[in-house]
């Protein structure tokens, strides 16, 4: 049997350091909380790390453990995770080694840190292709500056092997020149890692427990070192300070702008486009800019967006336009919006609000948790708050559903074709029977019958002649 062709890929488990203060953010936030494209920068780590079928990701904790651990226990996902606490932070090395009791010895670890949210899956393949199982890989990179980071020594035979990883502070002038630095990534076969790690001392410039020291000892041991070398420096970009972490946001939305632009999406600027979730579109799409896309939102076929909207949780058919600083926001219930529907502009739609095909919502005008169905109108400055309306009703400008009496929610049912003039209180519990017409400025407290024109407001009244207070002339 030929164990080159049959061996599987080793088991492979995922270490991500967590544990570092992150001073420079200047925040009481944990570091790698901090969001990034509207997700945490260490669930962009676990996902990668979901997307290479680990067995398993071990997320070492310190600063902030508490709040970190919290946001990891409520993490859904088929990727089993589980936290070790580093109390003190004595280092890289002195990390990995809490993480050992964690891991078996059949495996390949994988080094990644909580605040590298950009690598990529296809990236952390080769890496570990290169690991093979057998031997340490690094992931390194080529830098015009490479001042701070861990330098790539290699010899000066042909083949340039890889000897050592010396970390700026403890580096000569002569190493300071060597542009390859160490990203912070590493493959490892377990079995190899854990007699190093025991060999580790902190007899260096900063007195830490360097992870970077075992690449000497897998050289003392007569094995080689493999380096993986990427130009992309945004993958292993770590996040540091508010001005990083603004720096690799726009780089992950530049990701994602071009990735819908390849799938037919039309984006008047790639640039003004901010997707801090899953945005999935239909053909013929058309977003304008300055839109914030959030949680789950789907653009059926032909839907345009205009300027300026913030859309969260919403699916939307087929030919619907929304018009420019409109505000749709599904949470949880989520809100519909059908075919050729026209939103906005200025529009507000809460949660639960189920928009039937061409239906009209205009300039501030909020809908919660209100059914519309086909072809009803609210086109200008009203609230549909927990009502059902019919098809083709037309609902007035200023007219609002009283759906709260203060300590409970009540229903407007609105039947097809009903006509509410402008300035209307539905005061609910209530029933507007299908085809009827409430007359403008009417407050509406009891159900009103089909057909019927129902008025609930002051008689008009006319007095001729009418003289208006004067002022009494001064003197
Ligand atoms: C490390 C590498 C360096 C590399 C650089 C890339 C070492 C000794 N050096 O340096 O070669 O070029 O990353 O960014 O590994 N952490 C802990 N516990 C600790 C110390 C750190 O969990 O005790 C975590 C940090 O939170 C961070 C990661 O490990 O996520 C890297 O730590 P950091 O202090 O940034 O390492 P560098 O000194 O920058
Ligand atoms: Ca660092």
């Amino acid at each position: 049997m030929s164990s080159s062709i049959t061996a599987k890929a080793s088991p492979l488990d995922v270490v991500i350091m967590a544990a570092g203060k992150g001073t420079r953010m200047k925040s009481d936030l944990p570091k790698v909380l901090h969001r990034l494209g509207g997700r945490a920068l260490l669930a962009h780590v676990l996902d990668c790390a979901a997307q290479l079928s680990a067995r398993q990701a071990v997320v070492i904790t310190g600063h902030g453990a508490s709040q970190v651990e919290a946001v990891l226990s409520s993490r859904g996902g088929a990727l089993p995770l589980h936290c070790v606490r580093q109390e003190p932070q004595l280092g890289t090395g002195h990390a990995v080694q809490q993480a050992l009791p964690q891991l078996l010895d059949d495996g390949v670890t994988l080094i990644l840190s909580g605040d590298v949210p950009l690598t990529q899956a296809d990236t952390l393949q080769a890496l570990l292709a290169l690991c093979g199982g057998r031997q340490l890989a690094l992931l390194t990179l080529s830098l015009p500056d490479p001042t701070g980071y861990g330098r790539i020594v290699r010899s000066d035979n042909s083949q340039g092997d890889v000897l050592a990883i010396v970390e700026h502070k403890d580096a000569s002038d002569a190493q300071r020149h060597i542009t390859e630095i160490y990203s912070g990534i590493m493959a490892v076969p377990t079995r190899l890692l854990r007699p190093w790690l025991a060999r580790l001392d902190n007899h260096n410039a900063q007195q830490e427990y360097y992870l970077t020291d075992i690449v000497k000892f897998a050289i003392a041991d007569g094995l080689s070192v493999a380096a993986h070398q990427i130009t992309d420096a945004a993958q292993v970009a770590g996040v540091n300070s508010p001005v990083q972490l603004a720096e690799l946001e726009r780089v992950y939305q530049l990701r994602q702008a071009r990735a819908l632009m390849e799938q037919g999406v039309r984006l008047a600027d790639p640039a003004r486009l901010d997707v801090r979730g899953s945005l999935r579109c239909g053909r013929d799409v058309e977003i304008d800019i300055g839109c914030i896309f959030e949680g789950d939102v789907q653009l059926g076929d032909g839907v345009r967006i205009g300027a300026h909207c913030v859309v969260a949780n919403a699916r939307l058919a087929a030919g619907a336009v929304i018009h420019p600083f409109t505000h749709i926001d599904g949470e949880k219930l989520g809100v519909e919006v059908g075919e050729g529907a026209l939103v906005g502009p200025f529009a507000r739609l809460r949660p639960g609000a189920q928009l039937g095909a061409e239906v009209h919502i205009g300039n501030f005008v909020e809908v919660k948790n209100s059914t519309l169905a086909k072809g009803a109108k609210a086109n200008h400055l009203a609230y549909l708050g927990d009502a059902t309306v019919g098809e083709a009703v037309n609902y007035g400008a200023g007219s609002i559903t009283a759906n709260y009496d203060g300590a409970n929610k009540h229903r407007t049912v609105i039947e097809a074709h009903v006509h509410v003039g402008s300035n209307c209180v539905l005061v609910a519990p209530i029933t507007l029977g299908a085809g009827g017409t409430i007359g403008g400025g009417s407050t509406i407290t009891k159900d009103t019958p089909p057909g019927a024109l129902s008025v609930a407001r002051g008689k008009q009244l006319s007095i001729a002649n009418w003289q208006r207070p004067a002022k009494k002339p001064k003197g």
